[in-house]
């Protein structure tokens, strides 16, 4: 029996839970000529979204489409050297038609290009063979104008473009996404407050160029209903009140809603009728299997910034971390050993801070620090 509740990747519709309205209202956006800001926290189901969006058949058939994720480029040569990438593998199930088009327009790289021992291309380019990004970018666009099926992209991680230290960038994703008939674009990132200052800006290319749509958390019923048909299904049981349960504790964030759900699921006899009171062992469970990974991550931490996250965990949702009444409550040092923490830990990804509210941004990570206090 296939666990119906899958915590990696998008399967098919089966697996994927409502988001009808969305699915809707992107594809329409995108097939009236819209380009789209997708924002939400992070792991509410936005790159699944997408995934789901491009599998419906009248894209699939109609249109090339992309998924290319920036979230570990740190350059513009690297940008640009991913968006190559994602193209030429999008274009090689295709036929040798297709890529070798998209071959012969990126004169600047082509000779980082090698081929396999059946004659497929390999994206053999390394960020020193793009000397000019700018000029390689430019071909990339020539293609994607040229296709021969227009063209949807998805810029996942969109805000990482902030990252690269290269003032000019934003202006020139905006010219070419702008002047490109062919291809429209979803620019989806989870750092609000950075995804904010790029689309709503007036002093930004991007300002009032693109829809923002925000991403919600899956409406309670529609999960309930998920959940329940896909344990009816296998001849279990799921009590609404279980569910309803868990979507408060994690604040109905869809990976932590189907992590859970995952293992209440395999935790579930057939037959039997999933309860309330599985929730936390089933968490515990999953927690525990992970502690050697956080063992090691808090290892790896400074002292410092240890002690600081652990407040945090412990705290919950945290605001005025800097004041002199958070610092004396968790025993830490000072004010400003605090602030001079927060960036750190923002910026290797453990802590979010939203509306001037810090959070350990996962939740299970949260639980086991609590714990270990
Ligand atoms: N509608 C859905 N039904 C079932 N599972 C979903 C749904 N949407 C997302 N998921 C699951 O939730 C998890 C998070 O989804 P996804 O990676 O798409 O989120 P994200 O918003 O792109 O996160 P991040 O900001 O971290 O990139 C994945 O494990 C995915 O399988
Ligand atoms: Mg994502």
């Amino acid at each position: 029996m296939r666990n119906p509740f899958i915590t990696s990747g998008y399967v098919s519709a089966e697996y994927f839970c409502d988001r009808e309205k969305e699915t809707h209202d992107i594809i329409s956006l995108l097939l009236n000529g819209n380009n789209i800001a997708l924002i939400s926290p992070r792991r509410y189901g936005k790159t699944d979204l997408m995934r789901h969006c491009f599998s419906q058949p009248k894209i699939k058939e109609h249109y090339n489409t992309f998924i290319v994720d920036i979230y570990s480029t740190k350059s513009v040569a690297e940008f640009v050297g991913r968006l190559g990438s994602v193209i030429l593998e999008g274009l090689k199930p295709k036929g040798r038609k297709y890529w070798e088009k998209f071959i012969s327009i990126l004169a600047s790289v082509r000779a980082g290009i090698s081929f396999d021992a059946n004659g497929m291309p390999l994206w053999t380019i390394s960020v020193g063979d793009i000397n000019s990004p700018s000029t390689t970018l430019d071909e990339i666009f020539a293609y994607i104008n040229q296709s021969e099926k227009p063209c949807l992209i998805v810029i996942d991680e969109f805000q990482q473009i902030t990252h690269y230290g290269d003032v000019n960038i934003e202006a020139e994703i905006r010219t070419h996404v702008q002047y490109c008939s062919n291809a429209n674009f979803v620019f989806s990132g989870s750092r609000q407050h950075l995804m904010g200052s790029i689309f709503t800006s007036p002093a930004r290319p991007f300002y009032q160029s693109v829809t923002i749509y925000a991403l919600q958390p899956l409406p309670l019923a529609k999960y309930t209903e998920f959940c329940k048909h896909h344990f009816e299904h296998n001849g279990k049981h799921l009590n609404d009140h279980t569910v309803e349960q868990l979507y408060q504790q994690f604040d109905g964030i869809t990976y932590y809603l189907q992590r859970v759900m995952n293992e209440l699921f395999d935790q579930t006899a057939v037959g039997a009728t999933c309860e309330a009171e599985d929730i936390e062992p089933a968490i515990e469970e999953i927690v525990g299997n992970s502690s050697p990974i956080y063992e090691d991550l808090i290892y790896q931490l400074p002292e410092k910034q240890y002690r600081v996250l652990q407040a945090i965990a412990k705290e919950g949702k945290s605001v005025n971390l800097t004041s002199g009444k958070f610092t004396k409550k968790h025993g830490l040092i000072s004010p400003n050993s605090v602030k001079s923490a927060l960036p750190a830990l923002i910026d290797k990804g453990l802590l979010t801070m939203s509306k001037g509210v810090y959070q350990v941004y996962d939740k299970f990570l949260e639980m086991w620090l609590r714990k270990k206090l």
